[in-house]
This record gives C-alpha cells, structure tokens and sequence, in this order.
C-alpha cells in the first residue's frame, strides 16, 4: 500500500539512520532500516486476525550497531563461513577476517549489516518498495572488486516479504548474500521456537565438520533427523544427540534444495500449531541454512522490553552453500566482473 520514513537514529559519526515502515491493506506490517538493511519488525495476523510481531529485534538503533546475532540483517559479501578465512580466485589468494575461531563468518568485521546502505522509495507493479543501494569498494573487508549491491523489499497484498538482490562487480569476486531474520510465528517475545513445525524442499543436507563447516560430502537426509521433507516439530531433532546436531550445537545446517537452479521454488514451510501462523520460504538460491538460534541469549534492549533465550527464533537464510569455495563440486559462488548477480526470495505469511 504505502511507505512511511522516519528518522530512526544517527551513527557515531552523526549519520542519520531511517525507519522505513512498509504497509498493506490487510494491516502487515513490515519495518526496515537502512542500516544494515535490516527488518526491525514483522506485523502478521494469527488465525483469529490477532496481528503480533514475529521477527526478533531490538528496540532501538544503537544495539545494532554493535556485534550481536544479526537480527534480521542483510549479510554480505559472503553468508556464511569460510574455512580458514582465505579464498582464492585467478590465482590470488585473499585473507579475510577471522571473526568466527579461525574461519570467516558473514562478511567479516563490518559485513553489510553494519553499513549505511542508500534508500530510495520506488514504484513497482506491486506498489511502492525500499530500494536499498550500497557501493562496497575493493578491498573492503579483504574482497576484491568493487561491487555495487542493491536489494529491493517489498510487501506485497498478500503478507509476502519479497527480497531481491543484484549485484555486479568490475573484478571477479565472490557474492552470497542473504538475510538473517528470526522468526518465531507466536510472536517475538512468546519463548522459543521447538514446537514449531518446519518442511524443508531437500532430500539432502551439507554434512559439517565439528567446527560447523561443511565437509563436502552431501549426504542424504533420509532416516535422520536432517529429514524435513514433511512438517516435523523441532524440538525432538534438537534433543536427539545425533552427531550432526552436536557438530552444529542444534540445527546449524545447508539443506541442499530440490529443484531447478536459478528458479523460484518453494524451499521451506513453517508452521506454529499455537497462533496457526505459517510462514512458505520461496527462493531461486541453491540452498537454506536453517540455524536453530542455538547461540541466542540477549536480555537487554529488547523489543517490548523482552528477553531471548536459546531458540527463542528460528532462521532461514537462502544461500550458496557455506564454504562453496573450497569445494568445487558445490555451487560456485563466484560473480566475474561483467556478470550479474540476481536473486530473489520470499517469505510469505497465512494462515490456515
Ligand atoms: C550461522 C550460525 C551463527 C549465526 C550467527 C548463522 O547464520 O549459521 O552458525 O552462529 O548465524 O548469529
């Protein structure tokens, strides 16, 4: 229907920061900042039209601006780890941050959650959407290229979260971005996410090591408790002892999706017996993390003056499969210079 800005909060260099409030005329609701691109809140209805907030967040810029669990950001360049923190293309080998033990983690230091991105309101044939650009310079955070990114929110008339990304670099370097929402379909604050129901569009899984990366074998999720191919609570899986699930310290896994590549499919369903919400993941990306919130315990600034324990949400970030550079046989996340980097997934909220 329409977007509303406000102003959110400044950056300590005094930048001004934005709060974007994109709306549909069913009531959803949807707040994003330009910092970090990052969905600050989703408004949905439950079974009984009861709307509730069903991403986890903060109640204010600052708390963003420093290392947390990437609430609901845009993760760039790359999503994800990447083993020993070095890559190589062309024959050159480029050392990036360690920031997660010895291996890479979403981006580095300052990844594009922690950037002031460029927003713009635009018109499309589904109404006005947040445009947001960001120009990554050579060499920042170690990658090579400069690479020009733009992501496109919009909420559609029927409680859908579409989220396009492009990009397009003048060196070949290496793109997968993603977003990091959590959600909890009972709301944000109502305890964690075990009894929710959870279908993942994959026969097969990226087995990890005990450091959480994936090893290069694609094992098969038949018979195990990676097996999401029908709506399985959480819960059990978690509590099981299974040795992938102690490796990723709960889910923490690339579930390998059915399908074409480059083409929309349904990647995940996500049901909540409680409210009756569900939650369909659409995505032309090869693969989905689904990360349990195994680390999650944040007690201060809050939204609604809450507190989130372990798995108090859930995550399903569309992606190439984490440390795709070392293992050839993976989706190369690689974009040469000249190419265009273009994806698009949806999350899409009902009821029934
Ligand atoms: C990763 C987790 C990591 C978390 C950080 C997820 O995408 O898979 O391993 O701890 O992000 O919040």
């Amino acid at each position: 229907m329409g977007i509303e800005k406000k102003l959110y909060g400044r950056t300590n260099e005094g930048k001004e920061v934005f709060l974007f409030t994109l709306k549909n005329s069913g009531g959803a609701a949807v707040e994003i900042t330009n910092f970090g691109g990052i969905i600050v809140s989703i408004l949905v209805p439950d079974k009984k039209g009861r709307f509730d907030d069903v991403s986890l967040g903060y109640d204010s810029l600052e708390p963003y601006m420093e290392p947390g669990p990437y609430f609901g950001a845009i993760i760039g360049r790359y999503a994800n780890r990447i083993e020993n923190s070095e890559f190589e293309i062309n024959g050159i080998t480029y050392h990036l941050a360690a920031n997660d033990g010895k291996n890479h983690l979403h981006g580095g230091l300052k990844g594009f959650d922690k950037v002031i991105w460029h927003p713009q309101i635009v018109q499309s044939s589904e109404g006005e959407c947040l445009e947001l650009t960001y120009k990554s310079a050579d060499g920042e955070e170690n990658y090579p290229g400069n690479l020009d990114v733009k992501v496109i929110y919009t909420l559609t008339e029927d409680n859908a979260i579409k989220i396009e990304y492009f990009a397009e670099t003048d060196k070949d370097t290496v793109v997968n971005l993603t977003n990091h929402a959590y959600f909890n379909l009972s709301g944000h604050a109502s305890g964690d996410i075990l009894k929710h129901k959870l279908k993942i569009c994959a026969d097969f899984f990226t087995a990890v090591s005990p450091e959480g990366l994936p090893t290069g074998e694609i094992r098969e999720v038949k018979g195990t408790v990676m097996d999401f191919t029908d709506f399985k609570e959480i819960g059990p899986g978690l509590a099981s002892g299974d040795e992938q699930i102690i490796f990723g310290q709960g889910y923490d896994h690339n579930w390998v999706l059915n399908g074409e590549k480059n083409t929309l499919k349904k990647a995940a369903e996500l049901f909540d017996p409680e409210s009756e919400r569900r939650m369909e993941v659409y995505t032309t990306k090869p693969g989905i993390q689904f990360y349990s919130g195994n680390f999650l315990n944040v007690t201060e600034h809050v939204k609604d003056g809450a507190v989130y324990c372990k798995r108090a949400g859930l995550c399903l970030e569309t992606q190439y499969f984490p440390n795709s550079l070392k293992h050839k046989h993976f989706p190369s996340p690689i974009l040469k210079a000249g190419e265009k980097y273009r994806h698009t997934t949806i999350y899409k909220f009902f009821t029934a």
